[in-house]
């Protein structure tokens, strides 16, 4: 063979293929999505998500010691509230779960970054992201709750504010609330291309967030749609949006890339709740090698054109990291 093109040369050694290696995971890109909840020394595992728990508040900052220590840089907060309503107040109660976990935490940690979720399903009774009436999701009145859950949060500490809820208009909401408040420096990372995902479930058992009646169909994404991704990352970019996120990840890396490739502002892939637990479940039957798998799905969204990666692997990753240094 006279062939004159021989990639494999390149792939020769360890030493060479470390030389020409184009991505690479780094703790500086994680993010570890967390759970918090009322009481006291209670870590509840979520039972679809093994290695992930609900956290109170006491459990929450020893947890974040070992998140400190690792070198993630930061953390998505979430939370479970006491009592839900109608109205989600508990999402813009200023001693709200997530206000005071946000105050605790950076009383302890005032370096860790904290991101906090903007949504109402962890807080209404009805599960749904958005007020309801006649069996609607409305989207107007609701976004001034959005704004006002942002408000209460980075009155409380918060860094950054992630809208999930995927109403229109959301991010206008929240920006014009936090510029009129003064907090004109805090970056909004919204949930852009977020699709109506079965990948869900297991976040929604953790957070018991499933909607009680109808799905999320009529706000988030249909699945077999990518030209519309591109108008709602259009949209809420003009509506001040500093960073955008993918979510799910794994099979929508078709929408990771058009993102990156379109827009100059950084990209978070969501590897959400349903891709941990299957990685997990399989690496439990002892069919996949774990750490392998995640890697490679972690390396796959930043191939794809991903810089930051709101991981539950997050802790896992940042070990095997240092393991090999
Ligand atoms: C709240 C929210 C959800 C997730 C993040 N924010 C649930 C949903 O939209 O139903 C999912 C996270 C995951 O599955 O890991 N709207």
């Amino acid at each position: 063979m006279e062939l004159i093109r021989r990639p494999r040369r390149l792939r020769v050694n360890e030493t060479i293929r470390n030389m020409v290696r184009e991505n690479h995971l780094r703790e500086e890109n994680l993010i570890y999505p967390m759970f918090v909840m009322p009481g006291e020394k209670k870590k509840v595992e979520i039972s679809s998500m093994p290695g992930v728990y609900n956290y109170s508040l006491d459990e929450f900052i020893l947890a974040l010691k070992e998140v400190v220590a690792l070198g993630i840089p930061s953390v998505l907060l979430f939370g479970i509230p006491e009592s839900k309503d109608s109205v989600g107040s508990g999402a813009y109660h200023e001693q709200g779960i997530v206000q005071q976990a946000v105050r605790l935490a950076k009383e302890h940690y005032p370096n860790l970054y904290i991101i906090t979720d903007v949504c109402l399903c962890e807080y209404t009774d009805h599960g749904h992201c958005g007020l309801i009436e006649k069996g609607q999701v409305l989207n107007d009145p609701t976004l001034d709750l959005l704004a006002k859950t942002a408000l209460s949060q980075v009155k409380a500490g918060a860094d950054m504010v992630a809208p999930s809820d995927m109403m229109d208009g959301r991010v206008a909401a929240i920006r014009e609330m936090l510029d009129l408040e003064g907090f004109t420096n805090i970056p909004i990372m919204a949930y852009s291309a977020k699709f109506a995902s079965g990948f869900y479930g297991p976040f929604r058992e953790a957070a018991g967030s499933t909607p009680q009646f109808g799905d999320r169909r009529t706000y988030q994404m249909d699945p077999a749609n990518g030209n519309e991704a591109m108008l709602e990352t259009d949209l809420d970019i003009e509506e001040g949006a500093d960073m955008v996120i993918v979510k799910p990840a794994m099979s929508y890396g078709d929408i990771i890339y058009r993102t990156k490739e379109r827009y100059g502002v950084p990209v978070a892939a969501y590897n959400v709740s349903g891709e941990y637990a299957m990685v997990k479940a399989a690496a439990a039957n002892g069919w996949i090698d774990e750490k392998r798998i995640v890697l490679e799905a972690l390396l796959s969204m930043k191939r794809a054109g991903a810089d930051l990666l709101i991981t539950y692997h997050a802790l896992d990753v940042a070990r095997w990291l240092r393991e090999e240094g």
